[in-house]
């Protein structure tokens, strides 16, 4: 770059207010929501950076879209825009509408998957995994050793473990693999990048043994980029390019277009295979809707056409991993531990070395995250003991970043409370759950400071 300000490659046409509160109203709040930053009402939230599925600003051109989305119940001209949109960076044959990525991943496993089978992935996401263990498959995770060292630099952390999936191979024999999945980027991994020599060795391995290879294409743009910025040989390729190039390495892929798809809601299931696909279209119809619509409406299916190809400007890609970057890297060299490198769509703060004297029983990265919110009107979610159980590999707090949405003096501000945080650590204090629901507890989960 020829200068260093990171400016937004955009004007601002329509604004929404967020509104302020004081500490003392903070406090109030975070009591009543019984310090579970899941129970607080947006509207009491300064910066949300409780995730960035959904949470995006839409451009004018895709506005522009929602205007003409034709809501025919079948063969709508939305779904053709849609199809062409899609095939043009994903090139799959078969392209099914779903309402969002783990209604594809529904899909997707009641038609591949039976009980016993064995699905790797570089990381299951949680919905994913969920999924999978739903028709009675094991999700298996073989990320590469390093993913979960959070100080380890490496340009490509999302990397599949390919001399543990040839193991597997060997373990399980490959009748009992029905597909690989590879997350781009790899989101519970640290939002970290899968290299294009990744996906290719995962894919030759894949189809010597006849196993067909799925992409989790939630952030494929991010992932482009960080191949262009970071592996030899992409420094000419356009993001598209790039990631026509891998997604040629595939036979399919799940996609949630609330992320990379810049759009509010929707996502879609590819496949090569046309005897999948007629399966996938009847499960379709079953619950999300005619296949010309699955579950969205012609506005939305508008919406995620222009949206992908958004996504694949370099001045955008620019300007997203370079705010993210700068957050991650001026709290990093003031000393705050967070999972280096930064990511693409998300910084994640080591909540386990920020706050040393805080066991994991009392949940470093919830009273982290509830500090953040008291200093500073921040929302952010704790990926930990709370999330995981005994299950927690590490003790984070992410801080994910919608696209589109905060301005660099947005990050600034996130910037000085967390460093404000940093400087008050000692004195914060542990929590105590004092209501649990069986499954996904951290939803509803109520707590209160351990005195
Ligand atoms: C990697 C990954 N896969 C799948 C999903 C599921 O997508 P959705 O929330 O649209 O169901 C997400 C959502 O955050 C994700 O990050």
């Amino acid at each position: 770059m020829p200068f260093r300000t990171i400016i937004e490659p955009f004007r601002i046409k329509s604004i929404e207010p967020v509104s302020f509160t004081t500490r003392e109203q903070r406090e109030k709040l975070l009591s009543a929501a019984h310090y579970n930053l899941f129970l607080l009402a947006a509207k009491d939230v300064l910066i949300d950076l409780l995730t960035d599925s959904g949470t995006g600003a839409m451009s004018t051109r895709q506005w522009a879209g929602v205007m003409e989305g034709d809501e025919s119940y079948a063969g709508s001209p939305s779904f053709d825009h849609f199809k062409h949109s899609v095939q043009d960076i994903f090139g799959y044959k078969h392209v099914i509408p779903t309402h969002q990525g783990r209604a594809a991943e529904r899909i997707l496993f009641n038609v591949m998957c039976k009980g016993g089978d064995v699905v790797p992935n570089n990381t299951h996401f949680d919905t994913t995994r969920a999924n999978v263990e739903f028709v009675g498959a094991e999700a298996l995770d073989l990320p590469r050793s390093e993913a979960r060292q959070p100080g380890t630099i490496l340009p490509f952390k999302g990397d599949m473990n390919v001399e543990a999936l040839e193991q597997v191979i060997a373990r399980v024999g490959r009748e009992r693999i029905p597909l690989v999945m590879l997350t781009v980027t790899n989101n519970s991994g640290g939002g970290q990048p899968v290299s294009m020599a990744n996906a290719r060795a995962v894919s030759e391995l894949c189809h010597r043994n006849e196993i067909p290879l799925y992409f989790d294409a939630c952030r494929f743009a991010e992932n482009a980029y960080f191949i262009k910025l970071r592996e030899p040989g992409y420094a000419d390729k356009s993001p598209k390019e790039i990631a026509q190039e891998m997604f040629s390495l595939g036979d399919g892929c799940t996609m949630s277009a609330k992320k990379d798809g810049m759009a509010n809601i929707g996502g879609f299931l590819c496949t090569n295979d046309d005897v999948l696909a007629r399966q996938q279209e009847n499960l379709l119809i079953l619950t999300d809707g005619y296949p010309t619509y699955g579950g969205l409406a012609g506005r939305d299916l508008e919406a995620i056409a222009v949206g992908l190809q958004e996504s694949l400007h370099e001045d955008y890609l620019r300007y997203r991993i370079a705010s993210t970057a700068y957050l991650g890297n001026h709290i990093s060299e003031r000393g705050v531990p967070i999972v280096l490198p930064p990511g693409g769509h998300a910084i994640y703060i080591d909540a386990k070395a920020f706050l040393p004297h805080v066991p994991a029983e009392q949940f470093p990265g919830v009273a982290l995250a509830a500090e953040l919110y008291l200093e500073g009107g921040i929302r952010s979610v704790e990926i930990g003991s709370l999330m995981f159980a005994k299950a927690a590999q590490m003790e984070l707090v992410r801080l994910a970043i919608p696209r589109r949405v905060y301005t660099q003096s947005h990050i600034d501000y996130v910037v000085e409370i967390i460093l404000r945080v940093w400087g008050q650590r000692e004195r914060i204090k542990g929590m105590r759950l004092t209501y649990e629901a069986p499954f996904l507890r951290h939803f509803t989960a109520h707590l209160e400071p351990v005195v």
